[in-house]
């Protein structure tokens, strides 16, 4: 077999997240977040699935890390959970929800496993929701405050830090799209979320460079690069404006250009805009374009823009022919490919980290007890070498982390897909390792996949 080598020093890991994994949603003084309250609104995940026990990982931690070490990963993402430290968003900090991410946070670094904390993955105090969440600046201000308190009592040992995950999904799904927590339904107020997500990012970088000495951070971006369906130029066009909405509106900025024009026009055209960028004080783009030691990268699909696509309803172009997973997103390597030497040219960060990547597959256990997720293996093997060669045409990539761990609630979907190297069968919580999870750990062993 034929093996593409990554650089020396290229970094294997895994993701997760806190609501995604944790269970023990009521334990240790933990106050209530956006997705408890979503989950447990009748209508809003499927077969109403919450996030309650998940994969009870709060008590199982051990057993997961000691997994982790088995396959040999280097670096752990995970969240934080915010009500767990600060139950009502601000000022009275719960002194057992730090201590449970200290425990974590020792055993990973006796197992030998870097954490790579991400402070927000979507699990806003419900308390801060109810005075107005992420469209409103304070809520960026109590972001820093809950920075300060985590850094201030893992930052001794944590020295990489991820300040958001998606703020596409926090401010587009959470607020305008309403299919993520908290389920509204308003542009305006989504374009602000996104305003303050991105100025939260910047206050706790600055947050986190006195806090940790040495310290290296960034922030998860997700891209489902744009694509036109057609020749058709209103294709192009539709494309351009998903492009737009998706990642130039937080790329730009973060990069230190603004807002793009064409973006401010087009929701200035729909008045969403009606008191302009009136909610841009003087030194935000200052704050929000605070250097970052690498730019984290979440692809899983890329999407396709059809001529009469609007932003309200967006094209499901299905492809003869393609593959596509288990959740309906097809798999296209190429565009993941072409997506990191697009952003090393346009933006020219000085380090990727590729922080989410995988997919999703129903296969459990078979006869023989194991479980052989064949599809899930190719996937990886094409992303990963997708990697490769951006790496080799000059994206500056030093490290993937794949999707997931173990299969987990997946939010809206619930229950319903699978995500996991790792099988958990919920009704026991056992975990068996998928037949890809013995693959990745060749890759790490390896440093390289297989052509
Ligand atoms: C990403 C999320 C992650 C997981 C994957 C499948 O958008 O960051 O929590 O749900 O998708």
């Amino acid at each position: 077999m034929h093996y593409l080598q990554f650089p020396d020093g290229f970094r294997w890991g895994v993701a997760t997240s806190a609501y995604q994994i944790e269970g023990a949603v009521t334990e240790d003084g933990r106050g209530e977040s956006i997705w408890d309250r979503f989950s447990h609104t009748p209508g809003r995940t499927r077969d109403g699935d919450t996030g309650d026990v998940a994969c009870d990982h709060y008590h199982r931690w051990p057993d997961d890390v000691a997994l982790m070490a088995d396959l040999g990963i280097g670096v752990y993402r995970f969240s934080i959970n915010w009500p767990r430290i600060f139950p009502t968003g601000r000022r009275t900090v719960n002194a057992r929800g730090l201590d449970f991410y200290d425990r974590l946070v020792d055993g990973l670094l006796e197992a030998g496993i870097t954490p790579m904390p991400t402070l927000y993955h979507w699990e806003l105090p419900q308390a801060l929701e109810d005075e107005g969440g992420w469209p409103l600046r304070q809520t960026a201000e109590a972001f820093a405050e809950f920075t300060a308190v985590v850094a201030d009592r893992l930052g001794d040992r944590v020295k990489e830090w991820i300040t958001h995950n998606e703020p596409y999904c926090t401010a587009i799904l959470g607020y305008q799209d309403g299919v993520h927590a908290p389920g509204r339904r308003n542009w305006h107020a989504a374009i602000r979320a996104a305003h303050h997500v991105l100025l939260s990012h910047g206050m706790a970088a600055d947050v986190l460079r006195a806090a940790v000495p040495g310290g290296r951070l960034g922030i998860a971006v997700n891209f489902e690069p744009a694509y036109p369906a057609s020749d058709d130029p209103a294709a192009h066009q539709a494309a351009e404006r998903f492009s737009g909405y998706y990642y130039r509106w937080l790329m730009d900025p973060l990069f230190g250009r603004g807002y793009p024009e064409d973006m401010i026009d087009h929701y200035s055209a729909e008045g969403y805009l009606p008191n302009g960028l009136d909610f841009v004080e003087d030194g935000d783009f200052d704050l929000i374009s605070r250097p970052i030691d690498f730019l984290g990268i979440n692809y899983y699909t890329r999407h396709l823009s059809a001529s009469d696509e609007t932003l309200d309803q967006l094209s499901a172009e299905v492809v003869p022919g393609a593959d596509y997973t288990a959740i309906g997103w097809e798999v296209r390597p190429e565009a993941f490919e072409d997506l990191l030497t697009w952003i090393t040219r346009e933006y020219s960060p000085r380090d990727i980290i590729i922080t989410e990547n995988g997919c999703s597959y129903p296969d459990g256990p078979g006869a023989d007890g194991g479980v052989h997720d064949a599809r899930r293996i190719r996937y990886l093997q094409q992303h990963i070498a997708a990697v490769h060669r951006a790496i080799e045409e000059g994206a500056p990539v030093s490290g993937y982390l794949q999707w997931s761990l173990m299969d987990n609630f997946e939010w809206s979907h619930g229950y319903h897909q699978r995500f996991g190297i790792v099988y958990v069968d919920y009704e026991t919580q056992e975990r068996i390792p998928k037949e890809s999870a013995y693959w990745y750990r060749d890759v790490i062993a390896r440093n390289g996949v297989e052509t």
